[in-house]
């Protein structure tokens, strides 16, 4: 199979693109942008690999989609703007990427009759008090971030309605593990810890996420690609939920940084109290999470612990005046625990 992946220099799409080419032979092209979050160096091991392929280009450009997608079987769409608290500061980019971006990209996937798979989020549900979301609950999406997610959802689903493009969605938890952009709470608490930075909590700390590790996520959509009815859409979420406040201790705990770290910070506007997904409909097309948060979680920060040369380009760039904008002060830059 030849897949165009669109994204594939961010955080998931990178783990998808790795597991495509090494565990199931895919060929695959990258249609990326490179904003601040796609970097190539998350592909450097495997960009050597024969079959694989980097175009660099905004999926709202029908030109470098035009190039991206020739001969390919299937598309799976990662492309996208994905922090909350930049789509409450800035919302344009996550609306040019997320209606405009997937509209294009449908276009030229019903032109050339390919199926195609868009990567969402728990997100577009909203907020749930108790119980889990199934792939029928409504969206109440809370976010300029979420909000034009279920908008790029409904446009997918559009498609299959009225053109029959054999399109899918594949709706994730919170996801972690390596080649995550330290914006994000497990990358930041990470890195701020080992640093002796500050741990910023946002209000109570006692909203709950339902975490999967990244090559857990990777697999299901890889399993909704090969196996998932189109027109459907696939919950795929993580075995375990936690609460901010514990997930922020547990991260102190395996990296040896001091509790007194932790700062309860000014809440996120609009703030999500709990995520949780039901995912039976992706365990029925043979899919199953396998690894559990305790043991994701030490995996993660040893490979933070072990990859500086990843993350200090990040750490001593842009990122640090994004970091004060968001935070009102400034970044540490004294290394803790050094290997
Ligand atoms: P990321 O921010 O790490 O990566 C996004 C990638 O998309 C980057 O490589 C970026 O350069 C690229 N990109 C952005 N705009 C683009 C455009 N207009 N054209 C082409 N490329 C563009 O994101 P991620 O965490 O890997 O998320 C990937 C997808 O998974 C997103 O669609 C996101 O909504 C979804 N998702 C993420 C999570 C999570 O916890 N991170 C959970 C569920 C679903
Ligand atoms: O649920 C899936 C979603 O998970 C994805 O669709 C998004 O792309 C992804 O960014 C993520 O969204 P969240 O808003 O849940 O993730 P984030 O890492 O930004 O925050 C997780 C929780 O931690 C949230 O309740 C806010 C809180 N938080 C976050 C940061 C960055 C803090 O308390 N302090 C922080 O500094």
């Amino acid at each position: 199979m030849k897949l165009l992946v669109c994204g594939g220099a961010g955080f998931i799409g990178s783990n998808f693109v790795r597991l495509r080419l090494l565990e199931h032979g895919n060929a695959v092209t990258v249609l990326d942008k490179l904003t601040y979050a796609g970097r190539e160096e998350n592909l450097e091991d495997v960009a050597g690999l024969p079959g694989f392929r980097f175009v660099r280009g905004g999926i709202e450009d029908a030109d470098a989609v035009a190039e991206a997608i020739a001969g390919a079987d299937a598309v799976v769409n990662f492309a996208a703007e994905t922090h909350v608290d930049r789509s409450i500061a800035e919302p344009d980019a996550f609306i040019r990427t997320h209606a405009m971006g997937t509209f294009v990209l449908l276009e030229a996937a019903r032109e050339r009759g390919v199926r195609y798979v868009q990567v969402s989020t728990d997100e577009v549900y909203g907020s749930i008090d108790e119980g889990s979301f199934t792939e029928s609950s409504r969206l109440a999406p809370s976010s300029p971030y979420s909000a034009t997610k279920a908008g790029a959802d409904l446009l997918v689903s559009s498609y299959h309605h009225t053109y029959g493009l054999e399109a899918l969605i594949c709706r994730g938890s919170n996801n972690y593990g390596p080649f995550q952009y330290p914006e994000k709470l497990i990358p930041l608490m990470v890195l701020n810890a080992l640093h002796g930075d500050p741990l910023p909590v946002y209000g109570d700390g006692r909203q709950v996420r339902n975490w999967i590790y990244v090559e857990d996520f990777a697999r299901g959509i890889g399993h909704v690609l090969e196996h998932g009815a189109p027109g459907e859409a696939y919950n795929v979420g993580g075995p375990d939920e936690a609460a901010n406040i514990d997930v922020v201790r547990r991260i102190i705990e395996l990296t040896g940084a001091s509790p007194d770290l932790i700062e309860y910070v000014a809440d996120r506007p609009g703030h999500d109290r709990r995520y949780s997904l039901g995912s039976e409909k992706a365990r029925a097309l043979g899919w199953a999470p396998r690894v559990r948060f305790d043991e994701g979680l030490e995996r993660t920060v040893a490979w933070y612990r072990d990859n500086p040369a990843w993350w200090e380009p990040i750490r001593s760039g842009d990122y640090r005046a994004y970091y004060e904008r968001q935070y009102g002060r400034a970044l540490g830059g004294r290394l803790e625990t050094p290997d």
